[in-house]
C-alpha cells in the first residue's frame, strides 16, 4: 500500500487520548496499587461481608485473638471493632497476633515459612491516663528498618508483646497498618512498581472511580466519596461490589495525588442515584444526590476561605490549594441496571438534574453521561457520552474501527473502558471471560483505538479496563496489568505493550491521507501531527497470513533523507499467546528501527501479520 499524508485538513485530536480508570476490583486498590501491607487492617465490616479476623492469626497456642465490638470506647465510630490478644492458659510468656499481608508481604519482616526474623522494632508501652484506669487507645507509631533481605515475600507482620506486663493478661488492637516507601514518597501512598509501570503508558486523564464499585450493590452501598477522607479512623470501608469489604484507604484524595504524581487529568465520576441491583433515587430525592456531587466538587475544587467544602479540604488535609477539575461523569452504565425503569427515570428526571445543576455552578465542566450513543440512549447535550466497548477482536475491527466515523460530531465520547473479553467464534458473554488479554485480542483493541484516533476531535480520551488483577484473589481476568506481593510478579499484558506504543506517540492534529489502492484491511491505519510537528503513522495489520508492504510520505513534513523511527510489536504465531504472569513468559516482541527516507521522501517497510506499528519521524 503507498500512502500520501497531507499537511493540512483534518482535525484536532483530544490531548487526553489515553488514559486510566480505576475501580477496586481484583483487590486492585486494597492488595493492589495502594500500597498498605497489613490486610484487614482495622476489621472493618458490612451487612454483605461482616467484619472477621481474615489474614490474622495468634502467634503461638498461648495467644487467643478474638474480635470484638470496642464498647464503650471504639477507636472511632468509623472503625468500631477490635482484635483482643489474650492468654490462653493463666501462663506468662510472649503473646501476640500475625497478618498474613496481601497474600504475603514485600517486606523483610519475618519469613511464613522458618518464621526468621528480618526486621523488628521495640515500641515501648505509652499508656495514658485513661488506658491505666482502663480502656482508652494509644496511637504508636514507629519506622521498621529491615536488617536483612527476605529471600522472596512469603513474609508476615507480627506484634508481640509479654504478657506478665500486662494487668489483665490481655491488649485490644486495632488500625494496625504498615507502609513501605511509596511512590514520591506520599503517607498512606501507593506502591512503586504499579505506579511506575503505569507512567511508562504515558497516561493522560484517571477516570476516579470508575466501575461498579462507584454504584454499589444497593441503593445506599454506593462509593461514599465524604467517607473516604480523613484521617483512616475516620474512614469505615465500604462493602465492594467485587465480593470483598474495602478499607476506602484509596479514597478521593489518594486519587487525586495519583493524578497529581502522574500529572493526569482527573475524570471525577460522581455517584448517579442508581444502584447496581436496578434501585433508583425517586424524583423526590434525587436532588440529595445531586447536591452529594456538587459538594463533592466543592471538596476538590472549592475556595477554601469561602467555600465549606473547600474548607474542610484545607483543614483536614492542609491542601490548601484547590484541584482543578475539568471533567465530571455522572456515575457508570446507566445503561445496564434496571431497564427499563431506571431508564425511564434516566431520561425524566435522573439525569437533567445532575446536568443542570453541574452546568449552573461549573459552566466549564465538560458533564460526561455514563452510557454512549451506542447504548441506545439519549446524551442530552451538551454532555458527552461514555462507551465500554467489551468485545471480541474481530467485533473491534468489523463495528468498532468504523464506529466514530459514523458518530455525529455532536456526540462527544470518552471510551471509559475498554478490551477483548471474548474470543472470536464463542459464545460471547454466555461464555467465560478469557484468562489474560492475549495477543489476537490486543491487536483487535489497536484497530479500535486507531479508529478513535482517527475521530480525535470527536473522542475524549480511551482507557483500558480493568486496570489490575491480584493473581491471589481476583473476579475478572483479562486485566491490563497482573501483580502480587512480589513484585516480580508484576506482569505487563500483551496489551499494556499495545496501549503503551500508542499511548506514546501523542497526535495532536489528525492528517489526511490518501491510499494509492484499497480500504481499510488489512492494514488500519491513522496519520498526524505531534505536537513537535514531527509525522505520525499508527497502524495495526488484522485478518491476513502476509506481510503488508508500506511506503508512506508526508507531504510538507518529512523530504529524502529525513529519519524516522519505525516501532513494531510482535506476537506468537499463535493469537491466543498471553504474557503469563506465571511462567513470565512475554509473548510480545518491540523492534524500533531507523528508517531514512527515499526519493519523494518516502519511507518504505513491511508489517508482518498481526502487528502493531508506529512511525514517527524525527522533529
Ligand atoms: O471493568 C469491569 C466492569 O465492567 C466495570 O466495573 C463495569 O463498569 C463494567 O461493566
Amino acid at each position: 500500500i503507498s500512502l500520501t499524508v497531507y499537511p493540512t485538513g483534518g482535525n484536532a485530536s483530544s490531548p487526553i487520548m489515553y488514559g486510566l480508570m480505576h475501580e477496586d476490583i481484583n483487590n486492585s486498590g486494597d492488595g493492589g496499587i495502594y500500597a498498605e501491607l497489613i490486610r484487614n487492617r482495622a476489621f472493618q465490616g458490612s451487612d454483605r461481608f461482616p467484619a472477621s479476623l481474615e489474614a490474622w492469626s495468634p502467634l503461638n497456642n498461648h495467644s487467643v485473638l478474638t474480635l470484638k465490638k470496642s464498647t464503650p470506647q471504639p477507636l472511632s465510630a468509623a472503625l468500631p471493632n477490635s482484635v483482643n490478644v489474650a492468654r490462653s492458659q493463666k501462663k506468662n510468656g510472649t503473646l501476640g497476633l500475625v497478618n498474613a499481608g496481601y497474600w504475603g508481604m514485600d517486606a523483610s519482616l519475618q519469613s511464613a515459612i522458618t518464621g526468621e526474623v528480618f526486621g523488628s522494632v521495640e515500641v515501648p508501652s505509652r499508656l495514658n491516663a485513661t488506658a491505666t484506669s482502663g480502656g482508652g487507645w494509644v496511637q504508636h507509631e514507629f519506622v521498621l528498618v529491615p536488617g536483612k533481605k527476605a529471600a522472596n515475600s512469603n513474609n508476615t507482620f507480627a506484634i508481640t508483646f509479654d504478657a506478665a506486663d500486662l494487668k489483665d493478661g490481655s491488649l485490644d488492637f486495632n488500625l494496625i497498618s504498615l507502609f513501605p516507601p511509596t511512590y514520591k514518597n506520599r503517607p498512606n501512598g501507593l506502591r512503586v512498581d504499579i505506579m511506575e509501570a503505569l507512567a511508562e503508558l504515558n497516561p493522560k486523564f484517571l477516570r476516579l472511580p470508575g466501575g461498579n464499585m462507584l454504584e454499589g450493590n444497593t441503593i445506599s452501598t454506593y462509593w461514599k466519596w465524604n467517607e473516604t477522607i480523613g484521617p483512616l479512623k475516620d474512614r469505615p470501608g465500604m462493602a465492594g461490589t467485587w465480593n470483598y469489604q474495602l478499607t476506602t484507604g484509596l479514597g478521593l484524595v489518594e486519587y487525586m495525588h495519583w493524578c497529581d504524581d502522574l500529572n493526569l487529568e482527573p475524570i471525577v465520576a460522581v455517584y448517579s442515584g442508581l444502584a447496581l441491583d436496578g434501585a433508583y433515587t425517586p424524583a423526590s430525592q434525587i436532588h440529595t444526590d445531586v447536591q452529594f456531587a456538587l459538594d463533592e466538587l466543592e471538596f476538590l475544587t472549592g475556595d477554601a476561605a469561602t467555600t465549606k467544602w473547600g474548607a474542610v479540604r484545607a483543614q483536614i488535609l492542609g491542601h490548601t490549594a484547590p484541584w482543578k477539575v475539568k471533567y465530571v461523569e455522572i456515575g457508570n452504565e446507566d445503561w445496564l441496571a434496571g431497564r427499563p425503569t431506571a431508564y425511564d427515570a434516566y431520561k425524566q428526571y435522573r439525569f437533567g438534574a445532575f446536568l443542570s445543576a453541574l452546568g449552573e455552578k461549573y459552566p466549564d465542566v465538560q458533564v460526561i453521561a455514563s452510557p454512549s450513543v451506542f447504548d441506545g440512549m439519549v446524551i442530552p447535550a451538551p454532555a458527552a457520552g461514555d462507551y465500554h466497548p467489551y468485545l471480541t477482536p474481530d467485533e473491534f475491527v468489523l463495528q468498532g474501527f468504523g464506529r466514530f466515523d459514523a458518530m455525529g460530531r455532536g456526540n462527544l465520547t470518552l471510551i471509559g473502558e475498554a478490551a477483548s473479553v471474548h474470543p472470536n467464534g464463542g459464545i460471547g458473554w454466555d461464555g467465560n471471560l478469557m484468562a489474560n488479554p492475549w495477543w489476537g485480542g490486543s491487536v483487535g483493541e489497536a484497530v479500535f483505538l486507531i479508529g478513535a484516533e482517527r475521530n480525535g476531535d470527536k473522542v475524549i480520551g480511551a482507557t483500558y479496563a480493568p486496570g489490575l488483577r491480584n493473581l491471589n484473589r481476583w473476579q475478572w481476568g483479562v486485566t491490563l496489568m497482573q501483580h502480587a506481593a512480589d513484585p516480580s510478579l508484576t506482569t505487563r499484558s500483551t496489551s499494556f505493550y499495545v496501549w503503551k506504543l500508542l499511548g506514546n506517540h501523542a497526535i495532536a492534529k489528525t492528517l489526511p491521507v490518501t491510499a494509492t489502492s484499497g480500504g481499510f484491511g488489512p492494514l488500519y491505519y491513522v496519520a498526524g501531527k505531534g505536537a513537535k510537528g514531527t509525522g505520525i503513522f499508527k497502524a495495526a495489520v488484522y485478518n491476513t497470513t502476509q506481510p503488508v508492504p508500506v511506503s508512506i510520505r508526508f507531504e510538507g513534513i518529512a523530504k529524502q533523507g529525513a529519519k524516522a523511527t519505525l516501532t513494531v510489536l510482535t506476537g506468537p504465531e499463535n493469537p491466543y499467546g498471553v504474557n503469563d504472569p506465571f511462567t513470565r513468559v512475554n509473548v510480545v516482541e518491540e523492534k524500533a528501527s531507523t528508517l531514512k527516507a527515499g526519493r519523494g521522501g518516502v519511507f518504505e517497510f513491511s508489517l508482518p501479520r498481526l502487528s502493531v506499528a508506529v512511525l514517527e519521524t524525527e522533529a
